[in-house]
């Protein structure tokens, strides 16, 4: 609950009224306005449970075929995931796997993963393509992304990733591939309404700063927002090429320097961390999240649930390892996948805080105090879910 003075804005004994999908009013229960009380055609008793806003699970590659326990089985003799990548391992296999399923497969596949994350009290989901790396395939994992609402009952964000990896037939011809399947792709997509938003991955194994920006340059002229995966393995440029860019999200960002985080709080850019993938892959250095908490630069958290670098389909364990890994606090880590999270959708209008005027996505927890949700590790106490005031679990 919201109460901006008190930590994790908690509001002891609060009552919280909804209509038409929208909080009308929050508070203490001993202060309901009438009106509001005449109102109300139904009030539900959450005995002493905390209510929080709705997780929201900001960077996720839900959709694939296949797994990658084979490279993990690699990786833990000693090959790593850069490694992997140039033996045709890595994004590029999962590639193959992903090429050959049909639409309904993928469906379940993915919806598996997203019911699992929702019964971590996550009702938004963010949704990348990026292992069709053809305009087919990339265009076919969104459109099963948007199947995944009404399959599941919850809000998908989808993001065009063509620029993830360079497939095999465009092997030496990086910038043909932007032009050809990156860029044409982004504009067939988004006349079919698909896209949301658009992602590169910016790497020495992926993509380097100059063969994204006509992509970036493309999107600014679709009217669609940019974010970015960047400074994960080493530094190459890719946040400051996103906060150019006026990007929603930089995301990983273990490489970044001062200069970078300067760039993300001039253009209000979300830094996305993602403890799954540091702890998966084995890295030592973490993101500075000192730099990031004194430049006042918003940090979220998120699962990056993905069948190579991040296999996690627990959104509160992503938080656990936010404050174990990288020193959030339980404080943090909530805002990190609440307020931060929608703002790393550019949702923040609608979504992530409980206000009056946004939309009533609740999470009711048995829990008696919010930092419960970071300290436990596989387990959800999740005992109920709302979105825009309608029970989802
Ligand atoms: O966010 N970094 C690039 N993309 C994914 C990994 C994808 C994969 O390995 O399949 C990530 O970690
Ligand atoms: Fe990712």
């Amino acid at each position: 609950m919201q109460n901006s003075a008190a930590p994790y804005g908690l509001i002891e004994d609060a009552a919280l009224a909804v209509q038409n999908e929208h909080i009308v009013w929050v508070g203490s229960s001993d202060n309901i306005p009438e009106n509001i009380e005449q109102d109300a055609v139904m009030w539900i008793d959450l005995d002493g449970a905390t209510m929080t806003p709705a997780l929201i699970d900001c960077h996720t590659h839900v959709v694939f075929g296949g797994n990658r326990a084979a490279e993990f089985e690699d990786r833990l003799r000693g090959i790593d995931y850069q490694q992997a990548s140039r033996k045709k391992g890595g994004i590029v296999s999962t590639v193959a796997a992903t090429r050959g399923l049909s639409e309904e497969a993928l469906l379940d596949q993915a919806a598996a993963r997203v019911l699992r994350l929702r019964q971590d009290g996550v009702a938004t989901i963010e949704v990348k393509s990026g292992y069709g790396l053809d305009i087919n395939t990339e265009t076919k994992m969104l459109r099963v992304a948007r199947q995944l609402r009404s399959r599941c009952d919850v809000d998908i964000a989808t993001t065009w990733l063509a620029a993830h990896a360079l497939p095999a037939e465009y092997a030496g011809r990086a910038r043909d591939y932007i032009d050809e399947v990156a860029v044409a792709g982004l504009v067939s997509a988004c006349k079919l309404g698909l896209v949301d938003a658009v992602d590169a991955f910016c790497e020495g194994i992926a993509f380097s700063t100059e063969e994204i920006r006509p992509l970036f340059e493309k999107a600014g002229q679709l009217g669609l927002p940019v974010k970015i995966h960047a400074e994960q393995l080493s530094h190459c440029g890719g946040t400051a090429l996103a906060a150019e860019f006026g990007a929603c999200s930089a995301d990983h960002l273990e490489y970044i320097q001062e200069a970078d985080v300067e760039a993300l709080k001039a253009k209000g850019t979300v830094a996305v961390l993602l403890p799954g993938a540091y702890y998966t892959l084995g890295q030592y250095r973490q993101p500075p999240v000192d730099l990031l908490r004194r430049a006042g630069v918003p940090v979220a958290i998120a699962t990056d649930c993905n069948p190579g670098s991040s296999p996690l389909t627990s959104l509160l364990l992503a938080m656990n390892m936010a404050c174990n890994l990288f020193g959030l606090t339980p404080e943090e880590a909530l805002v990190g996948t609440t307020r931060n999270a929608a703002r790393a959708l550019g949702r923040q209008y609608d979504l992530g805080v409980l206000q009056v005027r946004k939309r009533a996505d609740i999470a009711v927890w048995d829990i008696e105090h919010p930092s419960e949700l970071s300290y436990r590790m596989g387990f959800s106490p999740l005992l109920s879910l709302y979105r825009g005031g309608r029970l989802v679990v």
